[in-house]
């Protein structure tokens, strides 16, 4: 089974039905695609399992701040969980009530709190003393509320891969419990502070609901201690992490919002949310074309003209993304290494997959890259990034046009050039 949106109809892929192939014809590959199905459908879907508590969806941008992807995300309802100045502006872009975005990450500089302040955000998620420290002092001098939370680390592994596992003291996410409780006194007696409550986020491909338990009990006891010291504490947000499974593409949004249920029901508090990749990685596919077949006495590969540049995950986190032909074959089949272009041993996308031998100009499809796919693009060997496109309403919607390296070469010298 294929993620929904994306089925063959006599014998070739289609995304929301219109075949990969036709899309292709109009837009180079390596092409990013999009079935906006599948987003919308993904979106009701957590929706609905959280929809019993008063839960606000906040899409975390940096899985995808493409931004007709997130304007679609925005019409069904979306906030933003935003960690930059730059995602601060996509979501205005994108037209996400400023009521509706939370900032996060641990290196707010001074310009993009500023500037959050002006567009009058939500809240701040604070992550250290200094950090809380230089936003009291900007409110002191603007003289003005500033809404902030603070992120609690609440010190527990997890069992996903060592770069995305942000919810132990060893790495650099959040307060420490017995800070955050002195800090949260403090902000809730500070003149220009509006007390919004707590955050936690633990990491992110989480397939455990216990591991969201344990964090979750861990927050709810720390802000329940807080009101027992008289702080207000409206808001609980909850984080992203819930994992996708690359191989069969499930997402288990119904343990995640039951785990919610059972924990803050009855409790008393607002709650959010920031999902990233349950919601938009299974919505869209990367689309590369053969352009070799090489093999040697070890080996067979297939080198295609997409590359690490284009989709880094296999690479960086030794993600296991489904890969098939756009078109089915019944051509013998063999054992491939699919790689791109990028002189780097770590350019491949999959290794020892067993497919129908292709042919030049072959497609192939990388299904699940809808979440850290095109943002985590680069320009590395000097390619171009993808072109983006989502089918809406049985039509091809260009969404991100690839930056030529013409373009590139003209941000680099036009001072020189005059
Ligand atoms: N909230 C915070 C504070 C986060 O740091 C993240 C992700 C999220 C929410 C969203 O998590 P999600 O629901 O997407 O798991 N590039 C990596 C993933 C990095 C995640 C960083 N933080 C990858 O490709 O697996």
């Amino acid at each position: 089974m294929n993620p929904l949106g994306f089925k063959y109809n006599n014998g070739e892929l289609c995304c929301d039905e219109i075949p990969i192939s036709k899309i292709v014809n109009n837009h180079k590959t390596p092409l990013y695609i999009y079935s906006s199905n599948n987003l919308i459908s993904s979106y009701k879907k957590l929706k609905e399992e959280v929809n019993n508590l008063d839960v606000d969806i906040l899409f975390a941008l940096k899985s995808n701040s493409t931004i007709g992807i997130v304007k679609l995300l925005a019409e069904q309802g979306a906030g933003a969980d935003i960690v930059s100045g730059g995602e601060l502006k996509i979501a205005q872009a994108s037209k996400i009530q400023p009521s509706k975005i939370v900032f996060s990450g641990v290196g707010k500089t001074e310009e993009e709190i500023n500037h959050c302040i002006a567009s009058k955000i939500k809240q701040f998620n604070v992550e250290s003393q200094s950090e809380l420290d230089k936003i009291i002092s900007i409110a002191n001098n603007l003289n003005t509320k500033v809404p902030v939370s603070l992120r609690i680390n609440p010190d527990i592994e997890v069992d996903t891969h060592k770069k995305i596992a942000t919810g132990s003291n060893s790495t650099k996410f959040g307060l420490p419990i017995d800070q955050a409780i002195s800090l949260y006194q403090r902000i809730n007696i500070e003149k220009n502070i509006k007390p919004m409550g707590l955050a936690i986020h633990i990491g992110s491909q989480i397939f455990n609901n216990l591991e969201f338990k344990t964090a979750y009990q861990s927050l709810l006891r720390v802000a329940n201690n807080l009101r027992e010291k008289g702080c207000k504490v409206p808001n609980l947000d909850l984080g992203g992490g819930v994992g996708v499974n690359y191989e069969n593409f499930e997402v288990d949004f119904t343990g995640f919002g039951k785990t919610i249920y059972e924990i803050f029901k009855g409790q008393g508090y607002s709650l959010s949310i920031e999902p990233g990749r349950c919601l938009v990685a299974n919505s869209g596919i990367l689309i590369a074309k053969t352009i070799y077949l090489k093999r040697n006495n070890k080996k067979n590969f297939i080198i295609v003209d997409a590359a690490m540049n284009d989709f880094i995950r296999p690479t960086l986190y030794e993600a296991n993304h489904k890969i098939a032909l756009v078109k089915s074959s019944s051509v013998e089949k063999e054992k491939f290494d699919i790689v791109g272009p990028i002189c780097e041993t770590g350019d491949y996308f999959t290794k020892d997959i067993i497919l129908p031998t292709p042919n030049e100009n072959d497609l192939i499809v990388i299904f699940s890259v809808g979440a850290y796919g095109s943002v985590m693009s680069s320009n590395y060997n000097s390619r171009p990034p993808a072109s983006e496109v989502m089918i809406q309403n049985q039509k091809i919607q260009l969404l991100k046009k690839s930056q030529s390296i013409e373009e590139k070469i003209k941000s680099e010298i036009s001072h020189l050039i005059g």
